[in-house]
């Protein structure tokens, strides 16, 4: 069966526009376990603009499912990784500007880096990702590399409007990684709507899905979330 990781980021994106201690990482966590995910994905970014250490220590604590951390391959994030030991670690680029990943990570350019990212993480049993376009060069250096699985950025495919296209490129990238040996998995911009014809091709593991699932959180519990406060304010009344 194909696994579902769930990136509750976005939990943390809104906690930290108050600052304030709610929404709660931990119970969005157990909820997404409770939903099935398979998986709990968080990225700890150098900028700390949603994740924060202290999430990562307590959801290793209490979550019942592997966590997959996202962290660039700077030495200082691979270490802070080390001393968190999540089950699973997917390098990622990063940029300080950036509105979110905007694409897969060089890791023919960034190959040194990747390659003791890479090495770092495998001696303590930690299963390295790479998050990666879907090219077959970049694929063929993960193998290289000794990465254990790559995940496929699926960004490109979720903004273009020729989707077959992009669907044959990942087609071939799957076929590519998965004859070299590596996992592959998959995820960025996916949605109820372009997850399909991604759903069904073989070999790939397992999708990484964040923004589509908490948008669709907020859609189907809005209702229920102000029925809450309008019953509140009814109580408060009647109590007087
Ligand atoms: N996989 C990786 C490596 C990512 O960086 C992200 C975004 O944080 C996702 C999957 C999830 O993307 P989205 O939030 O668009 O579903």
């Amino acid at each position: 069966m194909t696994r579902l990781g769930v990136n509750i980021d976005h939990v943390a994106t809104l906690r930290e526009v108050r600052k304030v201690d709610y929404p709660d990482i931990v119970a969005a966590a157990h909820a997404a376990i409770s939903g099935g995910a398979d998986g709990i994905t968080v990225h700890l970014r150098e900028d700390r603009r949603h994740i924060q250490d202290q999430d990562v220590i307590r959801l290793k604590q209490v979550i019942t499912v592997p966590m997959n951390l996202e962290i660039s391959t700077s030495e200082s994030m691979v270490d802070l990784a080390l001393e968190y030991m999540p089950e699973h670690v997917c390098l990622v680029p990063e940029k300080r500007e950036e509105i979110t990943t905007e694409g897969g990570l060089d890791i023919i350019t960034h190959r040194v880096k990747t390659a003791q990212a890479i090495t770092k993480l495998q001696a303590k049993n930690i299963q390295v990702s790479l998050f990666i376009d879907p090219d077959l060069k970049q694929i063929t250096t993960a193998a290289e590399l000794g990465a254990d699985v790559i995940e496929i950025h699926t960004g490109h495919y979720a903004n273009t409007r020729n989707k077959a296209a992009m669907l044959t490129l990942i087609e071939k990238s799957v076929e590519h990684a998965t004859m070299l040996g590596l996992e592959v998995h998959a995820g960025h911009g996916l949605t109820l709507g372009n997850l399909p014809p991604l759903a069904v091709m073989k070999n790939i593991k397992e999708f990484n899905i964040g923004h589509a699932i908490v948008a669709r959180a907020l859609e189907n519990g809005l209702r229920s979330a102000v029925r809450d406060y309008k019953n509140c304010i009814q109580k408060a009344l009647k109590s007087v």
